[in-house]
């Protein structure tokens, strides 16, 4: 008999988290304003807001994190980061970040100017927020078929190439660079193929632009790419993360994902004098060059991460427990985005709540809903994150709503993804009885989603 999968790590220390009753939840999401992101930690069961900075460091990087050099400049931390990244990713420039979207700021302050546009993968919306605050524009280019949440599609993250080709022909003194998301966040953690890498790189070359990966998961990628891409299946996740990156000129990272730490990120440079025209910017809005928003104890952690993050076990531990919870939600017929992504579960929410009107957040509602059930706080990826059209202040309906449930990385157990499931299940099953959302009764200029308030419709 074959022997079943099981992880490629045990547990040596424990976090007690805490049920709660339907009562209690009800009136706490209440006094939250029906905002998720307003409820504390301890009255949430179990936790999918995101898989970002949420994951369990190894033995190894809590050991490295007792090295850390806190030297001011040129702690040896920052050098064994500088050699990870070399080493794993092939940038012979970096520059430490406190996170994936300090390295955003810093790098589109030399990269962007009001008018650009910049065409991409679904820009994550701290990218599209800081592309929007310069007065240009992100244009999408992601292939349709992202948009058909029951179609089966191995690279669902690939960019349109014809149409990226055209925006830059139509717009060429207007495009600087191109941000290709790895995987792609927003279309539900769906990955890029490596033949969709090549040609993004050959449309960039014959119109002599920058290809800049937003690479916060670009190890899931690597892993989809050795499952799904003719040719991959024998080489290690290390070897194709090298040829990925190769297509690349700048790479952005919030290492809180697949660098599997609490906080950091960084850019990645191949020419100096990009990296010294970010330096000015990083220096005023980070920290010295050698330690941007970091400490050095968390740089160890970091190289340590990045070793980690794209060994072939660590990978499909993580993946085959999202595609644990999908195949019990599919068991359940629960709609979500297909195939299952690298990080998370998308649930196609317009097709769970049909009673309930756009303009009332219906990906929220669920959210809501799913909460109140037992306690499983997810992340409305709908038209409260869509915000506003900056000119005309309308609300913006993306094509889909989604109810995101992030798995954070060697952190829950298959009986929590069990219990997550059967929670959306009950939810699903009294889903005709479910016709009201929600109003917004406050809400920010920009990035709305995180501190919003809502009132029963
Ligand atoms: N790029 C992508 C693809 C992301 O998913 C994120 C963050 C960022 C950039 C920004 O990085 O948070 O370190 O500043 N995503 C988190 C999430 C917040 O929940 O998906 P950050």
């Amino acid at each position: 008999m074959e022997l079943p999968f099981a992880e490629s790590f045990k547990i040596k220390m424990i976090e007690p988290i805490r049920r709660s009753t339907r009562e209690e939840r009800e009136q706490w999401i209440k006094e939250a304003k029906y905002n998720l992101f307003n409820l504390s930690s301890d009255k949430v069961f179990i936790d999918l807001l995101t898989d970002s900075g949420t994951g369990a460091m190894s033995d190894r990087q809590w050991s490295e994190m007792m090295l850390g050099d806190e030297s001011y400049a040129g702690a040896t931390s920052y050098f064994k980061m500088k050699n990870a990244i070399k080493n794993i990713l092939g940038f012979e420039y970096f520059l430490p970040t406190h996170q994936g979207r300090a390295a955003e700021n810093v790098l589109f302050s030399v990269l962007v100017k009001a008018g650009d546009m910049v065409p991409g993968n679904s820009h994550f919306d701290t990218t599209k927020g800081h592309i929007e605050f310069r007065k240009a524009k992100a244009i999408d280019c992601t292939i349709a078929e992202a948009f058909d949440t029951a179609l089966d599609h191995p690279f669902k993250g690939n960019v349109d190439i014809e149409k990226l080709d055209s925006v830059i022909k139509n717009n060429t003194d207007k495009v600087t660079f191109i941000v290709v998301t790895v995987t792609c966040n927003s279309s539900g953690g769906q990955p890029v193929s490596m033949q969709n890498l090549r040609d993004i790189r050959n449309v960039a070359d014959k119109y002599g632009k920058m290809v800049v990966f937003d690479a916060a998961r670009f190890a899931e990628n690597a892993y989809f790419i050795k499952m799904r891409e003719e040719g991959y299946k024998d080489k290690t996740i290390k070897q194709i993360v090298a040829e990925m990156f190769s297509y690349a000129d700048v790479m952005t990272m919030s290492a809180k994902k697949d660098a599997i730490v609490n906080m950091g990120g960084f850019i990645g440079m191949r020419t100096e004098k990009l990296f010294k025209q970010a330096s000015v910017f990083n220096i005023m809005f980070e920290g010295y060059v050698t330690y941007g928003g970091m400490s050095g104890r968390d740089m160890n952690a970091l190289a340590q991460g990045l070793d980690e993050g794209t060994e072939f076990e660590t990978l499909e531990t993580r993946i085959k427990q999202v595609e644990y919870l999908g195949a019990r939600l599919e068991e359940f017929g629960i709609p979500f985005q297909r195939p299952v992504g690298g990080h998370a579960i998308f649930v196609d929410t317009k097709k769970v709540l049909t009673h309930v009107p756009k303009e009332q957040y219906i990906a929220q509602t669920l959210g809501v809903e799913l909460y109140i059930e037992a306690g499983v706080r997810a992340v409305e990826i709908g038209t409260i994150l869509a915000d506003r059209d900056p000119e005309t202040r309308e609300n913006r309906y993306p094509a889909l709503e989604f109810l995101r449930m992030a798995i954070p990385r060697r952190v829950y157990t298959n009986n929590h993804m069990d219990v997550v499931a059967v929670a959306l299940k009950n939810v699903f099953d009294r889903r005709e009885h479910i016709t009201k959302g929600f109003n917004i009764v406050y809400e920010a200029p920009i990035m709305r989603h995180f501190t919003v308030e809502l009132e029963k419709a």
